[in-house]
C-alpha cells in the first residue's frame, strides 16, 4: 500500500549486524529502502554487502562513527531519511553489583550513543528535516529486577525522544520510539539458557511467547513511512500484551 511505502527511502539502522536490527535492515531492504546497516565492528558487517545491504562501522560510543557515515550517505544521496538508533547492551547485574567501568559503557551505548547521533543527523540535514525511530524497551516504562540501569537509560531514551520532537519539530524532523517487549535475539540468551525460567517468563507473556525480531518490522516501517506523518514525540509498544496487565 502506498501510504507505508519507503521504496527508495534511504536508512541507517545501528545495531543492524543481528537480532532486531538485521531484521529491520532485511525487512526494509525487501521493502525497496536503501539500506545501511551497522555494526559496531567489521567482521559484524561482513555479510551485510551480498544480501544488499550497505554495511558500515559505527560504534555508537565514538564521537565520530555516526558523524562522519550520516555525511557520506548525505554526500551520495543527497540526504539520509530515516535513522535508526537500535544499538544496545543488557546485562544481568543487581543494582548493587554494577562496576563504574560496567555502568559508562552501558551509559554510553544505549543512551549517549542515541543522543549523539540524533545530534549528528541534525547537524548534517538542519531544515531539510528527518526522521528518527530510537528502539528503547518496556524496561524503559516499567521496572524489573536485575535491569537498573538498563532501564535507566531506556527510560532516558523515551524522555529525550519526546523532547527532540518537540525541538526539532518546526525543523521538519520526526521523532519517535518503538519498545520492544521480551524477544527471541542473542540479548535475551540469559533468559532461554535456563528452562525454568523461560517457563516463567512466557507465563507473564499474554500472548505466550517471546517475540521474533520480525515482529518488530512493521512498527519501524510504519514510523519510517509516511503512514505516520502526523506523529511524533510517540512511544510503540510491541511487547505481546507484556505492560498492558
Ligand atoms: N531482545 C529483546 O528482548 C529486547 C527488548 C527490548 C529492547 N531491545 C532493544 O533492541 C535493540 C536491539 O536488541 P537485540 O535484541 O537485537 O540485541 P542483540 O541481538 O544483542 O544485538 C545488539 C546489536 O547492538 C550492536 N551493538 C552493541 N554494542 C554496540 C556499540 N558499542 N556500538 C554499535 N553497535 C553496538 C551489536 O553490534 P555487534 O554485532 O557489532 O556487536 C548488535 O548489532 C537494543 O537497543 C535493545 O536494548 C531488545
Amino acid at each position: 500500500m502506498k501510504l507505508f511505502d519507503i521504496t527508495g527511502k534511504t536508512v541507517l539502522i545501528t545495531g543492524a549486524s543481528r537480532g532486531i536490527g538485521k531484521s529491520i535492515a532485511l525487512g526494509f531492504r525487501d521493502a525497496g529502502a536503501i539500506v545501511y546497516g551497522a555494526g559496531s565492528r567489521p567482521e559484524s558487517i561482513e555479510w551485510m554487502d551480498k544480501e544488499g545491504i550497505n554495511g558500515v562501522v559505527i560504534d555508537v560510543r565514538s564521537e565520530k562513527d555516526a558523524f562522519n557515515a550520516i555525511g557520506k550517505i548525505r554526500e551520495k544521496h543527497g540526504k539520509l531519511n530515516c535513522l535508526i538508533n537500535n544499538a544496545g547492551i543488557a546485562t544481568n547485574t543487581p543494582a548493587s553489583g554494577f562496576k563504574e567501568e560496567e555502568l559508562q559503557n552501558m551509559i554510553q551505548t544505549n543512551y549517549t550513543g542515541v543522543f549523539r547521533n540524533c545530534q549528528a543527523y541534525y547537524k548534517h540535514h538542519k531544515k531539510d528535516g528527518g526522521n528518527i525511530i530510537n528502539v528503547a524497551s518496556v524496561l524503559g516504562m516499567v521496572g524489573s529486577k536485575l535491569a537498573s540501569v538498563y532501564s535507566g537509560t531506556k527510560g532516558a531514551v523515551i524522555s529525550l525522544s519526546k523532547a527532540l520532537a518537540i525541538e526539532w519539530c518546526n525543523s521538519g524532523y520526526r521523532v519517535n520510539v518503538i519498545c520492544p517487549g521480551l524477544i527471541d535475539t542473542d540479548m535475551t540468551d540469559m533468559i532461554k539458557d535456563k528452562e525454568y525460567i523461560l517457563n516463567q517468563v512466557l507465563a507473564g507473556i499474554p500472548m505466550g511467547r517471546l517475540g521474533d525480531p520480525e515482529d518488530i518490522l512493521g512498527a519501524a516501517i510504519y514510523l519510517a513511512s509516511d503512514a505516520s506523518k502526523y506523529v511524533t514525540g510517540q512511544t510503540l509498544v510491541v511487547d505481546g500484551g507484556l505492560i498492558a496487565q
